[in-house]
């Protein structure tokens, strides 16, 4: 379908064309979800062994009784594997309860209202505060802003990551700019992996920005590779090492879609002193995390090797439903001017983009033919997605069979709002 060179009559035809579609779609009566970004009941699974997994036996490696108080570190074992992780040292890395967004929401928590120390004052102590949020992007990093009252502003992404000369340039620029949302692997919801030179250049945002400037750096996906073929991610500690800039950053990662949801483990990684600070603050909330927990984890992944072989249990489990979605993409859309899409090799999202001003339509249009999509305008801040473009498809928890149909009708829906669109142009 070239739209842009059709004239009405021929947009009309493809229009009754695809309405019988639809209308046929709909006779199914479908109720098929591709909103959830959680991992299916197959993938939990995998880490049943984690009940009962300690047998009585609750010291870890170095003697610690694991029931009782304290450790706000986490255990030693569990350093380890979020260090190995996240590409730090263990003596970069704090290990928490089991929800990294806790910790992400803490530490903007804390940065806000007690600083880290001498060089980064509280922000609220300086007024407006703001951060940059690229776009498409993790709905729930946004509710962290809108609730604390940071403003957001938006930042293209690209296949590399953020827009960097748009990043270094605001920041330059604007000196009540004091944090940045990155996601840099299998970023959520477009699925790219932060190139090497894009790394480089955040390690060096710290030397442009004020001292209580902090990229947050949740790296979710940190391990979700779907193939060997997934590029690395190169270390942003390392970078930050080499330019003195290692206070400028926090790094987060959780076991989330690791193991168990809902049960996990996770990781704050950071310099020495911003860790420090950020205890003395925890501590006051906590006398220290479930390691209890932290130890089951480390009975049944004792080390990165042993991780890896879990993941590509995983891996084995998700591919075939992110394959069956890109399959289905590239036979109706590709070359086509209906629709864009990154081809992730990991992380748990494919971000599909629309012609402007046609998000909303099709997810309206989905979900009337029995096909939920997560909101249109989700993954961008405040629910505003300026273009009315991106649609965020989460195929983890559907089988195959139920993705394939749900695709069917998607393709349909895409179609038919392009030419109702354009119909209107
Ligand atoms: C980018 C990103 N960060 C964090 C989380 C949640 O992590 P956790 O379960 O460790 O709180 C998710 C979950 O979907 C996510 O997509």
């Amino acid at each position: 379908m070239q739209l842009d060179q059709a004239n009405q009559d021929q947009l009309r035809q493809w229009q009754t064309e695809l309405s019988a579609d639809y209308q046929a779609l709909q006779q199914q009566a479908l109720n098929l979800d591709l909103t959830r970004g959680k991992p299916s009941a197959e993938q939990l699974s995998l880490s049943d062994a984690l009940d009962g997994i300690l047998a009585g036996n609750y010291l870890a490696s170095d003697g610690t009784d694991t029931r009782n108080y304290g450790g706000l570190d986490g255990l030693t074992e569990a350093k380890q594997l979020g260090a190995d992780v996240l590409q730090v040292s263990t003596d970069e890395i704090l290990v928490g309860g089991n929800s990294s967004l806790t910790l992400m929401y803490q530490t903007v928590l804390a940065a806000q209202q007690f600083g880290f120390g001498e060089q980064a004052p509280a922000w609220k102590s300086e007024g407006k505060v703001k951060f940059l949020c690229p776009v498409p992007g993790y709905d729930r990093h946004f509710s962290i802003c809108e609730q604390l009252d940071i403003e957001m502003v938006n930042v293209n992404m690209t296949p590399t990551g953020p827009d960097m000369d748009q990043v270094e340039a605001m920041i330059k620029a604007d000196s009540s700019i004091k944090g940045i949302w990155c996601v840099p692997r299998f970023s959520n919801p477009t699925g790219v992996v932060y190139s090497d030179e894009t790394v480089e250049r955040i390690a060096q945002l710290g030397k442009i920005a004020s001292g209580n400037f902090r990229v947050m750096w949740d790296n979710a996906y940190a391990v979700h590779s779907l193939d060997s073929s997934a590029p690395q991610l190169s270390s942003l500690m390392a970078a930050c090492h080499k330019y003195d800039t290692v206070d400028s950053v926090m790094q987060f990662a959780s076991t989330s879609k690791i193991t168990h949801a809902g049960a996990g483990v996770a990781f704050v990684a950071s310099s020495k002193a911003n860790l420090a600070a950020f205890k003395k603050i925890l501590g006051i909330s906590t006398i220290g995390p479930d390691k209890v927990n932290q130890l089951r984890h480390m009975r049944l992944l004792p080390n990165i090797d042993a991780l890896s072989g879990h993941m590509q249990k995983h891996a084995a489990i998700v591919k075939p439903r992110f394959d069956c979605v890109l399959r289905n993409l590239e036979a109706d859309f590709a070359n086509s001017e209906l629709g864009t899409w990154e081809k992730p090799v990991g992380g748990y999202f494919i971000s599909f983009d629309t012609r402007p001003g046609c998000a909303q339509r099709v997810v309206q249009l989905a979900a009337e033919a029995g096909v939920k999509l997560t909101p249109a305008g989700a993954t961008f801040p405040y629910g505003k997605d300026p273009a009315d473009r991106n649609i965020r498809l989460a195929p983890t928890v559907p089988s195959v069979n139920e993705v394939e149909q749900a695709m069917k009708v998607f393709a349909v829906c895409v179609k038919l709002a392009s030419v109702e669109a354009q119909l209107k142009a």
